[in-house]
């Protein structure tokens, strides 16, 4: 017969089975966010794609007829034509540079529609990290500098979506992390079977009463509605348990905070499929 759990065996399975709830709920989230970006990607992606070869066609055109009126300039065609067809030009190159903004964008929301992929693959991991870079400056870009020192690096056998979400936790906190202007550097090293990701940033640093809470499931600092507290309890996991790597800080108060994380080249028990 088993024996009866006691008060203390109780609490602690309810707060395992609380933990496993919101792991599975926050896994579920991710996955429904990758399945809804991908669609959003291929909706923006289409349009984008047409507006840009049009704008293409246009400037070409647009090219032909300025030649044409510059070349009659002192016929019966006024220099107030060839003035407008100017600056119709020039905003038309405006355009096709915004599109290629749109779609660089774009491109790298795609490697985050991903989230939910189950394969491991050999990627590269200085891309995810620039992709996941270019989508943070989207929203940082005015008070922070974000910069990159990447090393040359092997491909990376990994689960690309997971790492994504892992580079995306930490770039968001160390910008989260600087009030008013300052920089996160991002750098990537070759370390032995290991690569060396830093993120670095010139913010608040993490007090040392807090330090030992930052990985726990639900723990944030930030106000209500702001932060879940599951960033570094996900970035953990993915890192750790699911790559077999680690992630560790150094931090000093005031100056700021330097995450690393180590990931393997090579995961244990390799798909036959990925080859050498
Ligand atoms: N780079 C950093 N600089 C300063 N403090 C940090 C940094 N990264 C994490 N922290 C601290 O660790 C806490 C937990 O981080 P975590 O990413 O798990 O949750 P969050 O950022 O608060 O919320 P969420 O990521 O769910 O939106 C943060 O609230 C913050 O106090
Ligand atoms: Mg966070």
């Amino acid at each position: 017969m088993n024996p009866e759990p006691d008060d203390d065996e109780v609490t602690r399975l309810s707060h395992e089975l609380e933990l496993t709830t919101r792991k599975l709920a926050d896994a579920h989230k991710m996955a429904s966010l990758g399945r809804l970006s991908a669609g959003i990607v291929h909706e923006i992606n289409s349009p984008i794609g047409s507006i840009f070869s049009n704008t293409e066609v246009i400037i070409r055109a647009l090219e032909k007829l300025k030649q044409t009126l510059a070349a009659n300039k002192d016929g019966p065609i006024p220099q107030k034509a060839l003035d407008t067809v100017t600056t119709i030009l020039s905003l038309a190159e405006v355009d096709r540079i915004a599109c290629e903004r749109i779609s660089g964008v774009v491109r790298s929301l795609k490697t985050f529609a991903r989230v939910n992929e189950g394969d491991l693959l050999r990627v590269s991991i200085n891309e995810l990290l620039l992709n996941t870079l270019k989508l943070a400056g989207t929203v940082y870009r005015q008070m922070i500098t974000f910069e990159s020192d990447l090393g040359d690096l092997p491909q990376v056998e990994c689960y690309p979506g997971l790492l994504n979400q892992v580079f995306l936790n930490l770039i968001v906190n160390a910008a989260q992390s600087i009030s008013g202007e300052g920089k996160v550097t991002v750098r990537t090293r070759l370390e032995g079977s290991l690569v060396h990701i830093e993120i670095e940033d010139t913010g608040s640093g993490i007090p040392a009463e807090v330090q030992p809470k930052i990985f726990a499931a639900g723990f944030t600092t930030k106000p209500l509605g702001e932060g879940t507290g599951l960033g570094l309890t996900i970035t953990r996991e993915f890192v750790e348990d699911t790559h077999g790597g680690k992630i560790n800080f150094k931090t000093e108060a005031g100056k700021g905070t330097t995450f690393h994380v180590f990931v393997p080249i090579e995961q244990p028990r390799s798909d036959p499929k990925l080859g050498a």
